[in-house]
């Protein structure tokens, strides 16, 4: 099964994921944490994505294609994957139907995460994230990982003014995928602004588990 998360940043992409990964057990390809491994790392990419990373802007389509088609060709994708953060503008959509058709595999849904702009502005600002193990909370979580006790950081674009800036962002160019998706007669919308266990029933009731 290849899910595709739509939402804006915030919405809970990470958090849905990470539920699925554990309940479904299928491959979780997050562009924004495969970037920010790139960053951290210093390599080609890294070096290339970091400014707009840093100021809330999309990286280029071309670097983020050329990425996932080698990605979605690793082995751990063949039975099934869940896109966190991927496709973010029309062009990557169709490069996505492009890369599932040539490895004759079906997109099956995609969920967009529904949550009012103003609530998004309060979690990202409080959210905090795991450097060992990647785990996603916030700050009223404590100074060390719940899962794995290690140390937890804030990245370095949930600044307010960034996060309204990637807010903007999707505005303009994502949200146009919720009309694409809508059209392949894949979209389904959750409402993400409840506990994320509940929003969970509902990802799991839209792809029929
Ligand atoms: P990326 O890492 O994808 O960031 P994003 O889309 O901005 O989304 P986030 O990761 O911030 O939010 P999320 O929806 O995963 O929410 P989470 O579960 O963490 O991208 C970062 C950057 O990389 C981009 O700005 C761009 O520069 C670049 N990039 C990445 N992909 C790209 C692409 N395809 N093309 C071009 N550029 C690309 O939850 C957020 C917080 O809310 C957490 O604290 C969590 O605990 C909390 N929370 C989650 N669910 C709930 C809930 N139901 N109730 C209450 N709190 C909740
Ligand atoms: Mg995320």
């Amino acid at each position: 099964m290849n899910i595709v998360l739509l939402g804006a940043p915030g919405a809970g992409k990470g958090t849905q994921a990470a539920k699925l990964v554990e309940s479904r057990g299928l491959a979780h390809i997050s562009t924004g944490d495969i970037l920010r491994e790139a960053v951290k790392n210093q390599t080609e990419l890294g070096v290339k994505a970091k400014g707009y990373m840093d100021a809330g802007e999309l990286v280029p389509d071309d670097l983020i294609v050329d990425l996932m088609k080698e990605r979605m060709e690793q082995p751990d994708t063949s039975e099934g994957v869940i896109l966190d953060g991927f496709p973010r503008t029309t062009t990557q959509a169709v490069a996505l139907d492009s890369m599932l058709s040539e490895l004759e595999r079906p997109l099956n849904a995609a969920l967009l995460i529904d949550v009012d702009a103003e609530v998004i502005v309060a979690r990202l600002t409080s959210r905090r994230m795991c450097r060992a193990c990647g785990h996603i909370c916030s700050v009223s979580d404590g100074q060390t990982c719940p899962k794995c006790a290690g140390e937890m950081y804030q990245r370095d674009d949930d600044n307010e003014e960034t996060v309204r800036n990637r807010l903007d962002v999707f505005d303009k160019s994502t949200a146009p995928l919720i009309d694409y998706y809508q059209g392949q007669d894949l979209l389904v919308r959750i409402d993400g602004d409840r506990d994320p266990g509940v929003v969970f029933a509902d990802v799991e009731a839209a792809l029929g588990f």
